[in-house]
């Protein structure tokens, strides 16, 4: 979704009964779709009719999320003045009163069986970096709770963030216990950065009812960028030429940067946060369009570090696919990574572990030279056979654990750790840059720096 709104009016109003039912007015089951779920969602107030509260509310980072905070949300009954509500958090029991009222974007998606499902976004702008602020989403009337989120620094700052490989199937059944695990080791995770297979079959509903039923009230809290794997569009052998498209279902859902090409808005784009170059790829179509893209973006980083993600893997790790894989991303991304010395690609899709050595040209380099890791991960209960014969690109490789990633990034130096849904490390390693080109020379030393492991 999209379109960036300004702020106006004020909220004039505290309902403390909300608090009270809402802690004692207890769970409602609802009808959605083909299955019934406890709907945790529901909100209990006086003044919120039971056919249209906001679910699955979603923080999603902006191009900017120093200054800005986009948020996504749906009713399963149109409202006629969607909105939201957001206020700067203060130790005084009175910022509420200072809560600026926006109004969201609508968008009708019909689900299955003719029923339509009404989804809402807004961006608030003009925020201060960090810095802490509550939101709420509704109609005027029907309102979620009040939900906090930090602002990111404008500067460059250490932070952690948590990267998880696909969940696509039994989402809500094996997938929940590795995002509490998740939420448990890295609370303080600026983000969560999904690789794509959020789900197995992106167009139905239901799949993503059980994805948002397994994050919980997370992503209400901890902004979410994700981008899209294969089984967010359709099958491609059966499926071609122009009815080749994501499915309707994937936008709607999130409010991402729509920065990237045309015709890959929202699937294809890039963030910097403090420090970092965030760049989302897109591997499912139009590869060559994006590589272009991609030059350009990393040829105006300014930022230390650089992170790509795409869904499939460059180096597949996969025993079933290396007859076929890398190709053509291989082919004309890695030329991209190489030329401007991209430090980490995350990747997907394999349903394996892996992590390279740090590449280039398709070969490791010398602890002394630029290279670029990629990893692949999964986070679902789905795996395949690793692939464990490419030691002289690879330095781990294996299979059948649900897996998520903490992330910690430094001026200097990038911390990267795997865990299983124990909470025990699996993987770790270390980036380090070296500044070889003395002090600050105004560029922020973009992959200037020796690095090693
Ligand atoms: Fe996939």
């Amino acid at each position: 979704m999209k379109n960036i709104h300004r702020a106006s009016g004020r909220y004039l109003s505290v309902c403390a009964g909300i608090l009270i039912l809402a802690l004692f007015g207890g769970l409602g089951t609802i009808q959605q779709g083909d299955r019934t779920f406890l709907n945790s969602e529901v909100f209990a107030g006086t003044d919120c009719p039971q056919q249209h509260p906001p679910e699955r509310i979603i923080l999603n980072l902006t191009q900017q999320p120093w200054s800005s905070q986009a948020v996504t949300w749906r009713t399963m009954s149109e409202v006629s003045n969607p909105q939201a509500q957001i206020a700067r958090v203060t130790e005084s029991s009175d910022w509420i009163e200072t809560a600026q009222t926006i109004q969201a974007d609508k968008e009708l998606v019909v689900i299955h069986d003719s029923k339509t499902a009404y989804h809402y976004s807004a961006i608030f702008a003009s925020l201060s970096p960090n810095t802490l602020y509550a939101y709420r989403v509704g109609d005027g009337k029907c309102w979620s709770e009040w939900n906090q989120f930090k602002t990111a620094g404008k500067a460059p700052a250490p932070f952690k963030f948590v990267y998880f490989g696909d969940p696509q199937e039994e989402v809500l059944s094996m997938c929940s216990r590795i995002f509490r695990t998740a939420y448990q080791t890295a609370p303080d995770a600026a983000f969560w950065h999904f690789v794509g297979d959020l789900v197995d079959n992106g167009d139905r509903d239901a799949e993503w009812a059980g994805l948002f039923d397994a994050l919980g009230w997370i992503p209400r809290t901890t902004p979410m960028i994700m981008l899209p794997g294969n089984h967010e569009y359709p099958d491609k052998r059966i499926v071609h030429g122009g009815d080749f498209k994501i499915f309707p279902l994937w936008r709607p859902h999130f409010t991402l940067p729509e920065n990237g090409p045309e015709g890959l808005k929202e699937t294809v784009y890039f963030i910097d946060y403090q420090g970092a170059r965030l760049v989302m790829l897109n591997g499912n179509e139009q590869i060559e369009k994006q590589a272009a893209w991609l030059d350009g973006v990393l040829s105006e980083n300014p930022q230390r570090w650089t992170i790509a993600a795409i869904h499939q893997p460059v180096y597949s790790a996969a025993e079933r696919r290396k007859a076929k894989a890398d190709f053509p991303l291989k082919h004309l991304f890695v030329p991209v990574f190489d030329k401007y010395s991209v430090d980490l690609v995350l990747q997907g899709h394999d349903h394996v572990y892996s992590r390279s050595a740090r590449l280039k040209n398709n070969t490791r380099v010398q602890d002394t030279e630029k290279g670029t890791v990629y990893v692949i991960s999964v986070c679902g209960p789905k795996f395949y056979e690793s692939d464990n014969t490419r030691q002289d690109i690879m330095d781990k490789t294996g299979t059948g654990r649900q897996l998520f990633q903490v992330i910690r990034v430094d001026e200097n130096r990038l911390q990267y750790e795997s865990y299983d849904a124990r909470g025990e490390i699996y993987d770790s390693f270390v980036l380090e840059k070296e500044r070889t080109d003395g002090a600050n020379n105004g560029d922020c030393g973009n992959n200037r720096g020796a690095e090693k492991r």
